[in-house]
């Protein structure tokens, strides 16, 4: 695959041998260690998505769905927890980002997942299909903004009037 700058990318599901580098991907790109707990934390419950993107044999991005649920009047819907995504400082801006995310938004749908939810750039995530949550009658777990929270329904209908609210693993408290 070609991103900007004629830059070949690899994408492909992450490996045991690959949580090294995920880990320094997830440091820089958010400048910190709460993705990095984060991630180590999820990937024990097993049930994710993770895919990463290479750039010359060098692991530049990574991206991460785990389970959710939307608790409604009607029952409990499954979901993804789309996060985190990150791109490597120095790869940023480069179109890799857009094809780890349209890949990973691919595996879910070929996994038979119907709906993602992502907390993130309102400016960013609608390029993908995603809308603000609330305009399905969907809430945010947690005290999250409204506008950041938002929903990409990946099998028409899989809403069918449900709305709630989104239950993530218990993981996320701290974000
Ligand atoms: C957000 C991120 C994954 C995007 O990946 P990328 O490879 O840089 O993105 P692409 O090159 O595919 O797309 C670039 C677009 O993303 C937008 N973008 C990048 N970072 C953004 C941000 N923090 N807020 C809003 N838009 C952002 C750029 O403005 C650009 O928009 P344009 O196409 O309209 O010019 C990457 O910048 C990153 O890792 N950022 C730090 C970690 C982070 O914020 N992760 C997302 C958490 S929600």
């Amino acid at each position: 695959m070609k991103a900007g700058k004629n830059i070949s990318i690899t994408i492909r599901t992450e490996k045991e041998e690959d949580f090294p580098q995920v880990e320094e991907v997830l440091r820089q790109a958010f400048a910190g260690e709460e993705e990095v707990v984060l991630v180590d934390k999820l990937r024990k419950n097993g049930n994710y998505i993770s895919l990463v993107a290479f750039v010359d044999q060098k692991i530049v991005g990574h991206i991460f769905f785990s389970p959710a649920r939307i608790k409604s009047s009607k029952g409990v819907e499954d979901a993804l927890a789309f996060a985190p995504v990150a791109i490597l400082p120095s790869y940023q801006n480069q179109g890799i980002g857009t094809i780890l995310i349209e890949k990973g938004l691919d595996e879910s749908r070929k996994q038979g997942h119907q709906i993602v939810t992502v907390l993130g750039h309102p400016e960013y995530y609608p390029r993908f299909g995603f809308v603000m949550a609330s305009s399905k009658g969907i809430g945010a777990p947690f005290s999250w903004s409204d506008e950041a929270f938002m929903i990409l329904i990946l099998q028409e209908g899989a809403l069918n009037g449900v709305k709630g609210v989104v239950s993530y693993p218990p993981e996320f408290g701290g974000f």
